[in-house]
């Protein structure tokens, strides 16, 4: 709470509030396993407030799997992530190891290094040669292998870490990676068809990735050794700073809601007020993206608002590698079909069949998870009632699809979420429980509840 009092408009700080509360309702959220081996674990997270120092690898550019355009042997990666200083320092190290011509230089988490990649680069199981670490400072976000880069907070660094958050390993498959470029490019269309997505929802960049190739195949390439650059867009209004939503829901251990506070939310009024600006940013890009046959994961960690003078005007995306798709839709409203690469021998939650499908992602991550935590916050910092905020929710989606009106799509998001006796519901312990081996997935399954929507008292 002291770094955020000395910076308060500072993404960084607030990604640290995130992780108060982590995932909403999760129960196992803030429990991060870092494996029973022995080794660096400490300052690893964001609440830390410590760099991590980076640890880097000349991996030869014939095994390199990319979504760049940037040539391999220009070093795209630590031109990008790299003071002169550090860039002179790794191209020293490189120079000495033979690691010049023909190889890309790679930065990897140290963790992963230590824990997960240095045994198999020794035997040369892996080819790679090691640059060693203690170049390249980066700053954990919320979601732990997201890293803000020191000296430029713009540039954000994702990396592969095989440690589990949320039951999944937080790996980087390169089909992923592949499949996140291709979401992007389909999430660029909508903006260009809908002036409002184009105003209201923007998009970081996350099209240049990295991987080591280890098979013939783009789908089984496990993503140990990978990494994507994300860039925030640097042409946001002077005054403008950037809020993740989860921050709104995170409070202290005095019940206050320091996010709220920043929004300058003195009381119940004015905190319901801002709740009704932010879910009606977020619940019309969620139904505009649903007409075009699409579903961002819309939780709190992935969505950040772009606050100006006004208050939150803009939402910002990172994290595209999720989107959901629903291929009928799409082709319905005329927009091109992400050639997704999917392994077929796995359940693939990307493609979906029915349009209800599409909406469960909205009601259970935006919804469920997203605005209902704001809400449930908000009732306990300003001694309010929570049932406010679901009747905000109820009168904010009746506004945005008005009866008797609109498409037969608008009419489907109506009736499942207005009319329909009961909602999915994201079950979480059961299937983590019964997993076998973790995968690069939260474990879930969906159930359902009682509309929550219905019978809020008006
Ligand atoms: N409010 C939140 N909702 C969901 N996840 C959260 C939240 N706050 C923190 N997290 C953490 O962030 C991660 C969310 O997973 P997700 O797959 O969306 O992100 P990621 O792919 O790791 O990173 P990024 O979003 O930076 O691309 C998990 O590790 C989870 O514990
Ligand atoms: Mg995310």
């Amino acid at each position: 709470m002291d770094r955020l009092a000395a910076a308060p408009r500072s993404l960084l700080a607030w990604e640290a509030v995130c992780c108060l509360r982590d995932r909403p309702f999760h129960p196992l959220a803030r429990a991060k396993a870092w494996g029973d081996e022995p080794g660096p674990r400490a300052g690893f997270d964001a609440e830390s407030g410590q760099p991590v120092w980076l640890h880097w690898i000349a991996v030869p550019a014939h095994r390199v799997r990319t979504g760049s355009t940037m040539e391999a042997f220009a070093q795209p990666l630590a031109r990008s992530l790299l003071q002169p200083e550090g860039l002179n320092h790794l191209t020293a190290r490189a120079e000495a190891a033979g690691a010049q011509r023909g190889y890309l230089w790679m930065p990897m988490h140290p963790w992963q290094w230590q824990q997960q990649a240095q045994a198999a680069c020794d035997t040369g199981e892996v080819p790679c040669i090691d640059l060693g670490g203690g170049i390249g400072a980066a700053y954990p976000t919320a979601s732990l292998r997201s890293l803000v880069m020191h000296a430029q907070p713009d540039l954000h660094l994702k990396l592969s870490l095989g440690v589990q958050a949320l039951g999944a390993r937080r790996t980087l498959p390169a089909r992923y990676l592949h499949n996140g470029a291709l979401a992007q490019r389909c999430l660029t269309q909508l903006q260009d068809r809908d002036p409002w997505l184009g105003q209201h929802l923007l998009l970081c960049d996350e099209r240049d990735w990295w991987g080591l190739r280890q098979h013939d195949s783009l789908i089984r390439e496990a993503g140990d050794i990978a990494c994507v650059l994300r860039r925030y867009p640097c042409d946001l209004a002077p005054g403008t700073w950037l809020l993740p939503m989860a921050a709104c829901a995170a409070l202290t251990a005095g019940d206050d809601l320091p996010a709220l506070r920043r929004l300058s939310c003195t009381d119940a009024d004015e905190a319901w007020a801002a709740f009704r600006r932010i879910a009606a940013l977020l619940l019309e890009a969620g139904l505009r993206c649903f007409a075009s046959g699409v579903m961002p994961e819309l939780h709190g960690q992935n969505v950040v608002l772009v606050v100006g003078e006004e208050g939150p005007q803009a939402l910002l995306l990172r994290d595209h590698d999720t989107l959901r798709i629903c291929p009928s839709l799409l082709a319905e409203a005329g927009v091109d079909v992400p050639a997704y690469a999917v392994d077929t021998s796995t359940p693939n939650s990307l493609m979906l069949d029915a349009p209800g499908q599409l909406l469960a992602y909205f009601q259970t991550l935006a919804i469920e998870v997203n605005l209902y935590a704001i809400a449930a916050a908000i009732a306990v910092a300003f001694d309010s009632d929570e049932a406010v905020g679901w009747w905000i929710l109820r009168d904010e989606i009746a506004r945005l699809l008005p009866a008797g009106t609109g498409s037969r799509l608008a009419a489907t998001a109506r009736a499942a979420l207005l009319d329909a006796p009961e909602w999915p519901f994201k079950q979480l312990l059961a299937p983590l429980l019964a997993r076998e081996t973790a995968s690069t997935g939260m474990p879930s399954a969906l159930g359902s509840m009682r509309n929550p929507l219905r019978g809020v008292p008006s």
